[in-house]
């Protein structure tokens, strides 16, 4: 199958159109069998809603060209168990998990000609979402809804690659203490909109997020968990029930652990300690695990020692062993990786 002609190494995180989507309609109490289709267009009332009530999910996951040339997704099936979540918090009905594995199946392999060569720099990524279709004026659940996967070659999600970033700690909530902060809702990442770009006009590249009840502990980016390393190399991770619980992150656990034999903690972290940590890393499907070289915490600043040139020792190390497991140098532990055939 013969490539695409695109500049893989100088993508960056942005929608291009690929030739194949997926779509079942949901109608009557039952998903229809659903397929393939060219048209990347939606059409749907003016009342649907999702346009009202931003009655919405997804999920996001990567294909990789393996190192001897096989294209493989990374645990999928904990994105179709999460998809499942965030539907049911969201009164929506949940597309059978076999069939998301299904869908995101076939949605790669019409779209082969685009996942990016071995050792590019660049990944497919896939993204399956779901929304309420027909007209509702009262604030209710929809009676009709879609499922949809669509897939884009991306690079790194962050300019710059894998060169630290500057985050700020942010004065907007991305949730509520019992809100929807553990599911991927649309409507988290649009609470999100106006922190990041404010974010943006002042010079950082992302927000760090508290917790919104008493805005004392670390919870996680718009897009991602925190990592942090202790001065005696020890993995601590924020724990929370308002922090979407990451694919990356759970399987960093285990990597560290198991892979590299590191101990890790998972708790609630006070951003009071922060400022005592050796290194810091985002971690998520699109940021991988990306460093963080500063902290802002309204203009005092809180600098890793592992300074903004490069990711320090151990996220390297965490970052090497998990895109190996990914890309298929590194042997993976059972049932992470789902061949694409
Ligand atoms: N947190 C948020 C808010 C996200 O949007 C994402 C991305 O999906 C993550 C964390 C990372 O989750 P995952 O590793 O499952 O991609
Ligand atoms: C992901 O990592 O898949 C995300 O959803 C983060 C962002 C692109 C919303």
């Amino acid at each position: 199958m013969e490539k695409k002609n695109i500049d893989w190494a100088n993508l960056g995180f942005n929608y291009i159109k690929t030739d194949k989507r997926y779509v079942s309609h949901y109608k009557d109490g039952a998903w229809d069998e659903g397929a393939l289709i060219e048209d990347g267009n939606v059409v749907i009332s003016e009342s649907a809603g999702v346009l009202q009530y931003a009655q919405t999910c997804f999920e996001g996951l990567k294909a990789y060209t393996t190192a001897d040339g096989r294209i493989v997704t990374f645990r999928p099936d904990l994105n179709a168990e999460r998809m499942e979540a965030s539907a049911k918090r969201l009164e929506m009905p949940a597309f059978p998990r076999d069939r998301f594995l299904d869908a995101v199946r076939q949605v790669v392999k019409a779209n082969a000609a685009y996942v990016p060569p071995y050792g590019s720099g660049a990944t497919l990524y896939i993204r399956p979402f779901m929304f309420g279709s027909d007209a509702v004026i009262g604030v209710q659940p929809s009676a009709e809804y879609q499922f949809r996967v669509f897939c884009t070659p991306v690079g790194p999600y962050f300019k710059g690659g894998a060169k630290p970033i500057t985050i700020r700690v942010s004065d907007f909530d991305r949730a509520a203490p019992n809100g929807t902060g553990h599911i991927k809702a649309g409507l988290n990442y649009a609470m999100s909109l106006h922190a990041i770009m404010d974010a943006h006009r002042q010079g950082f590249d992302e927000n760090m997020y508290l917790d919104p009840g008493t805005r004392t502990k670390v919870e996680e980016t718009g897009g991602a968990n925190f990592l942090f390393v202790t001065k005696d190399g020890k993995v601590v991770t924020p724990k929370s029930s308002s922090i979407l619980p990451s694919v990356t992150r759970r399987s960093l656990i285990y990597v560290a652990e198991k892979y590299l034999g590191l101990a890790v903690e998972e708790r609630e972290v006070f951003f009071d300690e922060v400022k005592d940590f050796a290194e810091c890393g985002l971690c998520g499907t699109a940021a991988v695990i990306s460093p963080v070289g500063k902290i802002v915490d309204h203009g005092k600043e809180i600098c890793f020692p592992t300074g903004m040139e490069k990711m320090g020792p151990t996220v390297q190390k965490l970052y090497d062993t998990l895109t190996g497991i990914q890309m298929g140098r590194i042997e993976a532990p059972e049932g992470w990786i789902y061949e694409i055939q």
